[in-house]
């Protein structure tokens, strides 16, 4: 983008109305000593998945200890990078498959990176080495170990890997569900589960992304569902906001040459990012850009504008 443009953007969206930050806790899902869920143990089962022709124990589905997780649909993406499918033990570099899955799909407690723009997937990797990409929340460790791969990394690999990851298509959509009440909940690293047979709750100001499959999930299914409950009213206040987001980042949302797509992206991943332009926890010279936008969101706001995000699909 032109200087000149770029700077009369940041004018235009840096006009009045800034909020404080405000804290999505419900996207963090930080486990409590009430709520806190521990993954099922490996006991030596074999599993399946249907369409695969894989079978693999837990251990082999996370790529316990450095191994290579599991590679569960093949045919669903082009040939991984190394540092992908395997990572890297000597300097203990997971392989990124195994927590944004082999299609890009990721969790919601990490980020999908399917379909976004190679150079602004590149560019993320360099800010987090050069300290200009953080978290906002000292106990998010996942994204804490992601800036020990980033530092760990070299040009070349952050150059392929983001290639790789901008080239896969779009993944399964979220289910967005209007309600007033979810079930009630416990947090696995970071992933809100339901609570088998206990009352539902009020949802409040917040949004519950859960998988529609627990077991699936657990199973690490890049092919699974994910559904999001939202307050009621939430989709149509996110549209009405989603015009102040339009000119940077494509009329659809679907991103825009090296600004990513927001559309259809997880609503978790998507408040802990507007977060952390809120607080400057992401302050490199692009995040400059989005700041004042972030900046005018309120917590209502946040719930509404990712609630209507999620929705979306990826790539009209
Ligand atoms: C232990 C889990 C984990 C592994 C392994 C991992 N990441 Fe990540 N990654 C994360 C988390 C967590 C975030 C974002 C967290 C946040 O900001 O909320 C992230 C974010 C990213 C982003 C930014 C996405 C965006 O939309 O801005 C990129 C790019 C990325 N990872 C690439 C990689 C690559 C390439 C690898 C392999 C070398 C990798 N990751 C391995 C957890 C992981
Ligand atoms: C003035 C242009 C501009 C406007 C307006 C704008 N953005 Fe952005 N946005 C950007 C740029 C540039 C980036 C990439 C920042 C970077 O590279 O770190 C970005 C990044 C983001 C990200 C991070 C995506 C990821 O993968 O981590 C989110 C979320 C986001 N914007 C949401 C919004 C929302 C919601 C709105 C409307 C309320 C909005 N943006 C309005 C320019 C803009």
């Amino acid at each position: 983008m032109k200087a000149r443009l770029a700077f009369a953007l940041i004018l235009i969206a840096g006009a009045a109305w800034a909020q404080a930050p405000s804290y999505p806790d419900w996207a963090y899902a930080i486990a409590t000593p009430q709520n806190a869920a521990t993954a099922p143990k490996d006991d030596g089962t074999v599993f399946t998945l249907p369409g695969s022709q894989g079978k693999f124990t837990r251990s082999q589905i996370s790529g316990a200890g450095l191994k290579p997780p599991a590679d569960w649909y093949p045919n669903d993406h082009p040939t991984m990078p190394a540092l992908v499918s395997t990572g890297d033990p000597k300097r203990a570099i997971t392989a990124c498959a195994s927590c944004h899955y082999p299609n890009g799909k990721g969790r919601p407690q990490n980020a999908g990176l399917a379909g976004l723009n190679a150079e602004y997937l590149a560019r993320q990797m360099r800010d987090m080495k050069a300290g200009l990409r953080t978290s906002s929340e000292p106990r998010k460790r996942n994204a804490q170990q992601m800036i020990f791969y980033a530092k760990a990394m070299t040009e070349a690999e952050i150059a392929e890997t983001a290639a790789y990851y901008a080239l896969l298509p779009p993944t399964v959509p979220i289910k967005v569900v209007e309600t007033a009440a979810v079930p009630q909940l416990r947090s696995q690293d970071g992933m809100w589960l339901p609570v088998e047979g206990a009352p539902y709750e009020q949802i409040g100001a917040r949004i519950i992304e859960t998988p529609a499959d627990v077991e699936r999930e657990q199973l690490r299914d890049p092919r699974a569902h994910f559904i999001a409950y939202v307050p009621a009213g939430a989709v149509a206040k996110g549209q009405a906001l989603a015009a102040r987001c339009t000119m940077c980042h494509g009329e659809k949302l679907e991103g825009r040459g090296i600004i990513p797509g927001i559309a259809g992206r997880s609503p978790s991943y998507l408040a802990r990012q507007l977060y952390d332009f809120q607080t400057g926890a992401r302050r490199s010279p692009m995040a400059a850009m989005m700041k004042p936008a972030a900046m005018k969101l309120s917590g209502a706001d946040m719930i509404a504008i990712t609630a209507y995000l999620a929705a979306l699909p990826m790539k009209p």
